[in-house]
C-alpha cells in the first residue's frame, strides 16, 4: 500500500520497487511520440532542476504557466506506479504534446519506442558522493524506499548497487556510451551549479531554439535553488504526506555540490575513492566532486 516502505524486487537484474515492477509491462510497451523529450537521470542527480528548466524553456520563460501544476505532473515519471493515483503511463496518455518525460531507467531498460521514434534525450549526471548523501536523506523522507539504516550501512548498499535503480556506475557509464550513437545531450549537475547560463545555452542549442536574453535571465532566476525551494509547484510539498515527509528532510534539501564532505568520514572517503577508481577504470567519463 502507498506510504509503506517497499522491499526492492529485481527488474532484469536492476533493484526496483515491487509496485514499479508490477507496472513494467505497460512501461515496456510505452509508445513514445517523436516530439517527446526524455529527461533521464540516476536518482538525486538534478532531475527536478532540469525538469523545471525544461518546462520554463517550453513555455518561453512564463513563470505563471510553470505554476499550473506540480512538477511531478508537468513532467510525468515514466515508470512510476503506486497503488493510489495515476501511473506515469496513465499521466503521459493525458499529457498534450510536446511532452517532457522523466525516467531513472538504466539505458538498457529504456522502452525501445524512444529509440525508434528518435526522441531527444537529455541525461544529467551528478558526482556519486553527493548522490549517495542526497539519496540517503531521500530514503528517510520518501516512504516508498526501504529503511536506509545508518549512513554507513546505506553507503555500503549504494556502492554495491543494492539500492533502487542499481549501480550508479553502470547507470552513468551506460548512458555515456549510448551518447556516442544517439541524440543524447549529457549534462553534469556540477556544471549546472558552476555556470547555469552556459548549460541552458547548451540545452537551447540542442533543441534548436533561441530565446531572448531577458527570457534566459528569467529562467535562471526561477530555477535557482532558493526560488524552487519556496515554489510549491517545484518543491514536492504538495505530494501526499504519507508518501513524503518533508519534516524529516526537505525534497530540496541543500542543492550544493560537495556536501558529501559534511557526511563522509575520512576512512569512508578513502574507501569510496578506491572503489570509484576501480569502477570508472577505462572510462573517459570524469566527475568533479565539488565546484
Ligand atoms: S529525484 O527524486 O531523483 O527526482 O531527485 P532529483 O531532483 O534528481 O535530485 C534532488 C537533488 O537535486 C537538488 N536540487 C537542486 N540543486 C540545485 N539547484 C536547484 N534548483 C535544485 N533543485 C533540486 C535537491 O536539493 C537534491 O539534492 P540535495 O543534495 O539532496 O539537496
Amino acid at each position: 500500500e502507498d506510504g509503506i516502505r517497499q522491499e526492492l524486487g529485481s527488474l532484469h537484474g536492476i533493484p526496483l520497487f515491487k509496485s514499479f515492477i508490477e507496472g513494467w509491462p505497460q512501461v515496456k510497451a510505452f509508445q513514445a511520440r517523436p516530439d517527446d523529450l526524455l529527461i533521464s537521470t540516476y536518482p538525486k542527480s538534478g532531475t527536478t532542476w532540469l525538469s523545471e528548466i525544461m518546462d520554463m524553456i517550453y513555455h518561453d520563460g512564463n513563470v505563471e504557466k510553470c505554476r499550473r501544476d506540480a512538477i511531478y505532473n508537468r513532467v510525468p515519471f515514466l515508470e512510476m506506479k503506486v497503488s493510489k493515483g495515476l501511473s506515469g503511463i496513465e499521466q503521459l496518455e493525458k499529457t498534450p504534446s510536446p511532452r517532457l518525460v522523466k525516467t531513472h531507467l538504466p539505458v538498457q531498460l529504456l522502452p525501445t519506442s524512444f529509440w525508434e521514434k528518435d526522441c531527444k534525450i537529455i541525461y544529467m549526471a551528478r558526482n556519486p558522493k553527493d548522490v549517495a548523501v542526497s539519496y540517503y536523506f531521500f530514503h528517510q523522507m520518501a516512504k516508498i524506499h526501504p529503511d536506509p539504516g545508518t549512513k554507513a550501512e546505506f553507503l555500503e548498499n549504494f556502492m554495491a548497487g543494492k539500492v533502487a535503480y542499481g549501480s550508479w556506475y553502470d547507470h552513468v557509464r551506460g548512458w555515456w556510451e549510448e551518447k556516442q550513437k544517439k541524440k543524447i545531450l549529457y549534462l553534469f549537475y556540477e556544471d549546472m551549479k558552476k555556470d547555469p547560463r552556459r548549460e541552458v545555452q547548451k540545452i537551447l542549442q540542442f533543441l534548436g531554439k533561441e530565446l531572448e536574453e531577458g527570457t534566459v535571465e528569467r529562467i535562471l532566476h526561477h530555477t535557482s535553488f532558493q526560488e524552487m525551494k519556496k515554489n510549491p509547484a517545484a518543491n514536492y510539498e504538495t505530494m501526499l504526506p504519507t508518501l513524503m515527509d518533508h519534516s524529516l528532510s526537505p525534497f530540496l534539501r541543500k542543492g550544493i555540490s560537495g556536501d558529501w564532505k559534511n557526511h563522509f568520514t575520512v576512512a569512508q572517503n578513502e574507501r569510496f575513492n578506491q572503489h570509484y577508481q576501480e569502477h570508472m577504470a577505462g572510462s573517459d567519463l570524469h566527475f568533479q566532486m565539488e565546484v
